[in-house]
């Protein structure tokens, strides 16, 4: 019963804070779902053409990047998709979900003054523990193709799975209300998106960024490579000096920080 209470709760505050400026947008919340950028796909397959915000309380089968599952444990996070037609003025999904890590930073800085850090490319730690992740995908149907931001944001989570318990962390006590949150992000990123020539979120991008100066690690075709994190361009690609003084622009891809 409580649950049912919580999703009326959560649609109405939504609709509330967004419904006005956002007429168009269709806001669902789910109490339990395999996973909402997997409802976003399933709605574009289904016909759905507009803007939608999709909210679950818990997600069975909640997806990171690189094929990963994204822990989504009940009522302790917020697990929210951002559905989007996208046309050809919007930025790449790259640079978006760059953007999106920003929305996030800002938003959680907002609403709880906490001041988290950005690693390259889109996670978001608190006291070195990952604290939110961004899945963004495409997909095309019809003779359109849409965009889908997956954000996952730790709120009060406080016990991982064993596998994540040294990398995952939580916002915590301080943690905003889960549908301010949601909302802050939500207007954030939909700024980001309507003027994409506005790049003056790649400043906070840097200014947060937790690898910029610090040595990373990273792969490629299997291959091992390690280098100086100098730089990140006006696309949102990271600079890295190798080891050999050849310096390499990574644009997407998985890097970890050289502790030793
Ligand atoms: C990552 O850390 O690799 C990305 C995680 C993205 C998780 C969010 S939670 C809401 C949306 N639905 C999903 O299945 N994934 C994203």
């Amino acid at each position: 019963m409580r649950t049912n209470n919580d999703v009326l709760h959560l649609q109405a505050q939504l609709q509330g804070l967004l419904g006005g400026f956002y007429p168009d947008l269709q806001i669902r919340v789910f109490d339990e779902i395999d996973s909402t950028n997997t409802e976003a796909k399933r709605m574009v397959r289904y016909g759905f053409c507009g803007t939608a915000l999709l909210i679950a309380n818990h997600q069975t089968a909640g997806r990171g990047r690189m094929g990963r599952s994204f822990y989504s444990p009940k009522q302790t996070g917020a697990y929210f998709s951002l559905l989007t037609p996208l046309n050809v003025s919007l930025p790449d999904s790259v640079t978006v979900t760059g953007a999106a890590s920003v929305a996030v930073m800002q938003a959680v800085l907002a609403l709880c003054g906490v001041q988290t850090q950005i690693k390259w490319v889109n996670d978001l730690y608190l006291n070195g523990k990952k604290v939110c992740g961004i899945l963004s995908e495409t997909i095309s149907a019809g003779d359109g193709t849409y965009l889908i931001v997956g954000i996952g944001i730790n709120l009060k989570t406080e016990v991982f799975p064993d596998e994540l318990a040294q990398i995952a962390g939580s916002l915590g006590e301080e943690s905003p209300d889960r549908g301010f949150l949601i909302a802050e992000v939500f207007c954030r990123l939909q700024y980001f998106l309507q003027n994409p020539k506005d790049t003056g979120w790649l400043e906070e991008y840097r200014a947060c960024s937790c690898v910029l100066g610090r040595e990373i690690v990273w792969h490629q075709n299997g291959q091992r490579f390690c280098g100086v994190a100098t730089e990140i361009d006006e696309t949102g690609a990271l600079l890295v000096k190798k080891e050999n003084g050849v310096t390499e622009r990574l644009f997407s891809g998985e890097i970890s920080i050289r502790t030793q």
